[in-house]
């Protein structure tokens, strides 16, 4: 009889479909990025981001003690500090804002995991993630300052360094200076394959680091690169790097399966901030079915070799998935 094969057979109802399904999402693997100044009682909405916030530290510790609750444990931080200045001091300042929300949280939620991440851009007045010389980004004098702030980092309790500057031998500097100061129980999860984006648009309006001349295409990858992502992961692993991060998630699935192909440590995929307003944008105009394109989404970036999604829908996904 002809065909005799037929797909349509695994296909006919959900629970045949469910048996089948190769590939899951687990709440466990999502990690949810949050943004916090200084203040007292802030929840300052993101126009760009809808539904994502600036928190000041009292109101971040709670909405993650209610996110935790759902089953995201797992954090990002980023800071938006009350000073900025040319050499980006509040990043290592034991006072500053990522370190006081680190403690706040760690109080509160000793079990969670707490990634920091570790670049200079919110914290320099230029708004690029190192130190300057010139017009360039000065790579050494950077990663001296970015060890000195992954251990203020760790110090103040962060579970995680991520360095997202894309300086060369960073991992290895942050490394060494984790483990001279006793925490070499520290891992970095190194934001190895992360491209000069236009998808990190409303990032820039979120944690207020646009850069006041030029852009990062010096330091981030070119979009059009294949090759050299895996040369930027295989730096990274002899350096020390424990995890890796490719970035962004869903325009660069290539790379992302690449990389899990050719590496035996944790890979997580960054869906960042213009991946999610675009989602965002076309639900509230009723122009997609924005919870079927946001687990559609997050399944595709699993699908390619993710073992971990930093998302913006983390509270959200958890929230549906709490429900059923
Ligand atoms: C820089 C950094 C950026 C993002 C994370 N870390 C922005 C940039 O490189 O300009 C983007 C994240 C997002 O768009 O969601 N430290």
């Amino acid at each position: 009889m002809f065909p005799i094969e037929r797909p349509r057979r695994l296909r006919q109802n959900e629970t045949l479909r469910a048996l089948v399904r190769e590939t899951h999402i687990s709440v466990d693997q999502l990690i949810y990025p949050v943004f916090v100044r200084s203040g007292e009682g802030v929840k300052e909405p993101i126009s760009s981001m809808p539904g994502i916030f600036q928190w000041s530290v009292d109101t971040l510790t709670d909405h993650l003690t209610k996110v935790f609750s759902l089953g995201v444990r797992s954090f990002l931080f980023f800071g938006i500090p009350s000073h900025k200045d040319s050499q980006g001091s509040h990043a290592y300042n034991p006072d500053g804002i990522v370190q006081i929300a680190l403690q706040s949280v760690k109080d509160r939620l000793p079990q969670a995991v707490l990634i920091a991440d570790l670049c200079l851009c919110e914290y320099t007045d230029h708004g690029h993630c190192g130190i300057l010389r010139g017009n360039t980004v000065d790579n050494d004098l950077t990663i001296d300052v970015l060890a000195r702030t992954a251990v203020v980092q760790a110090r103040a309790g962060a579970t995680i360094v991520a360095p997202s500057d894309m300086m060369d031998g960073r991992v290895k500097r942050i490394r060494q200076a984790l483990d001279q100061s006793g925490f070499d129980e520290v891992p970095i999860m190194s934001y190895a394959a992360k491209y000069a984006s236009g998808f990190y648009g409303p990032f820039r309006d979120a944690a207020e680091n646009t850069p006041a001349f030029g852009d990062r295409r010096a330091y981030q990858m070119d979009p059009a690169n294949r090759n050299e992502a895996m040369k930027e992961v295989f730096l990274d692993l002899e350096e020390g790097s424990d995890m890796l991060i490719v970035k962004p998630a869903m325009p660069y699935l290539d790379i992302l399966s690449d990389v899990k192909k050719s590496v035996r440590v944790p890979v997580a995929a960054y869906q960042v901030s213009g991946e999610y307003s675009m989602i965002k944008a076309a639900g509230l105009q009723g122009w997609i079915e924005e919870e079927r394109v946001i687990e559609e989404s997050l399944t595709s970036i699993k699908r390619a070799g993710a073992d971990m999604i930093i998302t913006y829908f983390a509270p959200e996904y958890a929230r549906w998935h709490s429900e059923q």
